[in-house]
């Protein structure tokens, strides 16, 4: 399957748009898709759909451009009304992205509708379980879980590495498919050096060149759509 251009423009704009709705998104929209490329590889998928996971997982989030920031930058414990209306992201997303015969969008729209889904089947917005829930939202949802943990948020510290890895193995077979959880387990090296390479996509600066350098798009193609896409 070849990757059609127009719709890596569109990913691009919509992760662009995610990456502008609050401080920091970049890192964690960069990073959460750096390290389920990473597992995709060790789960040994092949390398163009590791590519195409790359690709769709900055856009995972993209439903909180339409949560209200008194709720999505609130700082502290969330009401458990404040928590209904955040979690409606995911259908946000998978709406916003939705709608496409393309491959790649479609399984944009798969993983922003199912990361937040459980193993168990009692995550949102579904209570999708087990094989139900799409493989790439499997390996999204570990991917997506790691980098939130240990990130530093505005209203809490990063949790370690290590208190962060033993969540995920706790999570095993409940929130998180024991299959993907094992791998990413047993492979904590990779993981950490995929996330430290994402690091230099987020040192070129603005959210603008972050995103461009993601990917792969020359300086200006966020503004101005690349000859080959113009068909
Ligand atoms: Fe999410
Ligand atoms: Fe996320």
């Amino acid at each position: 399957m070849t990757t059609n251009p127009h719709a890596v423009i569109t990913l691009a704009s919509l992760t662009l748009a995610g990456c502008l709705r609050y401080p920091h998104a970049s890192g964690h929209l960069v990073r959460t898709a750096t390290i389920a490329a990473c597992l995709a590889d060790l789960m040994g998928l092949d390398a163009a759909h590791c590519e195409r996971i790359r690709l769709v997982t900055p856009a995972h989030d993209v439903g909180k451009l339409a949560i209200p920031d008194a709720v999505l930058l609130k700082p502290g414990k969330l009401l458990p009304e404040e928590r209904q209306v955040i979690e409606r992201h995911a259908e946000i997303g998978a709406n916003i992205l939705a709608g496409s015969a393309d491959a790649l969008m479609r399984l944009a729209s798969q993983v922003a509708h199912h990361h937040h889904e459980r193993f168990d089947g009692t995550g949102y917005p579904c209570g999708l379980a087990g094989k139900e829930i799409p493989l790439a939202a499997r390996i999204v949802a570990i991917a997506d879980a790691f980098d939130a943990m240990t990130e530093s948020r505005c209203y809490r510290p990063g949790m370690s590495d290590d208190d962060a890895l033993s969540i995920v193995s706790a999570g095993s077979g409940t929130q998180f498919d024991p299959g993907v959880a094992s791998v990413f387990l047993a492979s904590i090296p990779q993981i950490l050096r995929s996330r430290k390479s994402a690091q230099a996509l987020l040192d070129a600066g603005s959210e603008m060149a972050v995103v461009a350098r993601f990917y792969g798009l020359s300086r200006n193609a966020l503004r101005q759509i690349p000859r080959q896409a113009r068909a």
